[in-house]
């Protein structure tokens, strides 16, 4: 008879004391993961979204996936997002990941999940500003947005050794750009928050959007210019004639071309895919090159597989140094019969 699987409770406090020294390893698990998802060894069916009549703007978010590999996982992040909750300064996403085994399906781990979301998602920006841009040196760092994401990226940033001359900090609330303005100010000695969007954005080598708008605001197709590498993590904010003359990548081409990202308001408007030119899995491979005569855009919708993969390298970690909260008795009795 086959013992019930004991399950694991892996707490934040554990999971941030993990992440802090580990930048490196969960931009290594990204990389790897994106490369598994582009040789067709992941399973990332769509993200389910519960939405609320009395609440429009918040929505919950599910997204099963499964990576196989050496050591296979299955599972579901369960992410919520409340955009008016930073009127209490209390976190817009907030998030649980459970993993199961590959073997028998059994709930093995639940997981603290919105630092995972956070890093996983400021990994795959800043790996991919690396490889598409070409190197860890920038001129202006732009970020549009100045909350958790953004400040999540920019700690990326940091712990990969990245050097800006200026970094330019732009959001609707003063407050919050001034905030994220002195976190950025120890990675570059011209650290300011932007006046106008414009003037942020221009002449800009790297731009990040990380804000929380629903629909476009940025139509000036002269603020982007070729080898501007812009990192689309908020997916909203590019009027879709802005991705038309750009070099378009992507983490997955099919999910990102929904939910009225930018992206998908471009095929709506061009009837066709002529603009997209590959996925970040393409570029790693080798088998698409950067166009830098471009403007250079990265839409990632965010794929539950890197939830995943981060979640399992946390989780095996956590049980060596036996950190996880263990619950024996959460199966009391798995025998059929
Ligand atoms: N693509 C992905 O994989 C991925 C993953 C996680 C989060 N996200 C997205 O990242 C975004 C940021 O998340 P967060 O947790 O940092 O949110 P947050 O609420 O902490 O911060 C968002 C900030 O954007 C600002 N903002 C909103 N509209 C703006 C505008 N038009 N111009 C300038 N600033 C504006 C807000 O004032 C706020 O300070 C969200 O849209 C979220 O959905 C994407």
């Amino acid at each position: 008879m086959t013992s019930p699987p004991i399950f694991h409770i892996l707490s934040g406090q554990v999971i941030a004391s993990l992440l802090a020294t580990g930048h490196d390893d969960v931009v290594t698990v990204v990389r790897d993961t994106y490369r598994m998802h582009g040789r067709h060894e992941t399973n990332n069916p769509d993200s389910y979204f519960l939405r609320f009549d009395d609440r429009p703007n918040a929505r919950i978010i599910a997204l099963p996936a499964a990576v196989k590999g050496d050591s296979p996982v299955s599972g579901i992040k369960w992410i919520a997002s409340y955009p008016d909750n930073i009127r209490a300064n209390l976190q817009r996403a907030s998030a649980t990941l459970l993993l199961n085994d590959y073997e028998t399906g059994y709930p093995v781990a639940c997981l603290e999940a919105s630092q995972i979301s956070a890093v996983r998602t400021a990994a795959s920006a800043v790996l991919a500003a690396d490889v598409l841009g070409g190197g860890r040196r920038g001129g202006r760092l732009a970020v549009i947005g100045a909350g958790v994401i953004a400040r999540t990226i920019l700690d990326y940033f940091r712990a990969q050794d990245w050097a800006f001359d200026s970094i330019a900090v732009h959001d609707l609330n003063g407050v919050d750009a001034a905030k994220l303005r002195r976190f950025a100010s120890s990675m570059a000695d011209d650290c300011s928050v932007g006046t106008s969007l414009e003037e942020t954005i221009k002449g800009a080598s790297h731009v990040v959007f990380a804000t929380t708008a629903a629909t476009p605001y940025v139509h000036d197709p002269a603020l982007l210019h070729a080898g501007q590498v812009i990192l689309n993590v908020s997916l909203r904010d590019l009027a879709p004639e802005l991705l038309l003359p750009a070099f378009n990548v992507f983490d997955d081409v099919d999910h990102c071309l929904k939910a009225a990202t930018s992206p998908h308001l471009a095929e709506q408007l061009t009837g066709g895919r002529e603009f997209v030119a590959g996925t970040l899995a393409d570029v790693l491979a080798g088998e698409l090159v950067p166009d830098r005569d471009k403007p250079i855009v990265f839409s990632p919708f965010g794929l539950g597989v890197l939830d995943l993969a981060v979640g399992r390298h946390l989780l095996r970690r956590a049980i060596e140094g036996g950190h996880t909260h263990r619950i024996d008795d959460f199966f009391p009795d798995t025998a059929r019969w």
